[in-house]
């Protein structure tokens, strides 16, 4: 028998979660500042990206919403790998910077692991540094990818516990998938990770409790790929010349899906809500130290 969901009850409203998070975030910078410790962070963007652009600018306006100094620099697509990494040393260095933001993609001439691997793991934000990602597979959660951890706390919200659900990730990158499935792992669920090379997507994905994709294929996920009932994540921002779309079809997955997550709206503000709370963790962690 066919449970077809409908109306917007099964919908993940990631812009009002992200809003409690920065409302908890807010108050524990309030603190912070009381105590005379004040968060900052520092992005770096590297060259004149559109959409970089864009992205740095939403993370600075998170930033003065919540009560986080913030500081922008924006260096020439010119620049040399030793200049960055010259600039990430001076801010690790500079005892008034919280946290330290390379925005990814780095021109083609600079290698983004040699970047990341210079943030000092306390002043990484983004959980990139191999520190941060190697006690993420350990089990010990502190700084982490954001967007994963996003999901985490939506799945948390909504009373999904992973522990012995079958879920599968689609998509393997280093700043998504890889750690998603660590996360996944770290709470006990049967985890699957699919990529470009998976011979059937379909015959993973249709077995699905928990099903999370993030690879920026639009509409790569089709309804008949998808259990009934399962709680579907969409990771992915496509955007054309029709509006912003996630890499499922929600239109037609949100029919039989128990939960989803709309694309905009679902995953991409709880990235940024993590970020904050990152910042301010740094800060702390600087405070102990
Ligand atoms: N580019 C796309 N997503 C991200 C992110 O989460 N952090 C950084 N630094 N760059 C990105």
């Amino acid at each position: 028998m066919s449970n077809t969901n409908d109306s917007k009850s099964n919908i993940i409203d990631g812009r009002a979660l992200a809003k409690k998070i920065d409302e908890r975030t807010a108050k524990k910078a309030e603190k912070l500042k009381s105590e005379g410790v004040f968060p900052k962070l520092v992005t770096v963007l590297v060259g004149d990206d559109p959409a970089s652009k864009m992205y740095v600018n939403m993370k600075h306006k998170a930033c003065e919403r919540i009560g986080i100094f913030s500081e922008d620099k924006i260096l020439p697509e010119s620049t040399t790998e030793d200049e960055l990494i010259q600039l990430i040393r001076e801010l690790n260095s500079d005892k008034e910077v919280s946290g330290i933001l390379v925005q990814l993609p780095v021109p083609k001439h600079i290698s983004s692991q040699k970047i990341m691997n210079e943030i000092a793991p306390e002043k990484d934000p983004d959980g990139f540094h191999p520190v941060n990602m190697g006690k993420l597979m350990i089990g010990d959660e502190g700084l982490v990818p954001c967007t994963p951890k996003g999901v985490i706390y939506m799945l948390d919200e909504y009373g999904i516990n992973p522990e012995g659900k079958k879920a599968v990730v689609v998509g393997h990158s280093n700043i998504v998938g890889k750690p998603m499935t660590a996360m996944l792992l770290n709470r006990n669920a049967t985890v699957e990770t699919c990529h470009i090379f998976t011979k059937d997507l379909k015959a993973e994905t249709i077995t699905a409790d928990i099903l999370i994709v993030g690879v920026g294929v639009k509409h790569l996920i089709t309804k008949d790929m998808v259990k009934e009932d399962a709680v579907v994540i969409d990771i992915g921002i496509n955007k054309d010349e029709t509006g912003t779309h996630g890499d499922v079809d929600f239109e037609n997955v949100s029919k039989i899906a128990k939960l989803i997550t709309p694309v905009p709206g679902g995953v991409g503000p709880m990235t940024i809500a993590v970020l904050m709370e990152h910042v301010v963790l740094c800060a702390e962690m600087q405070m102990q130290k």
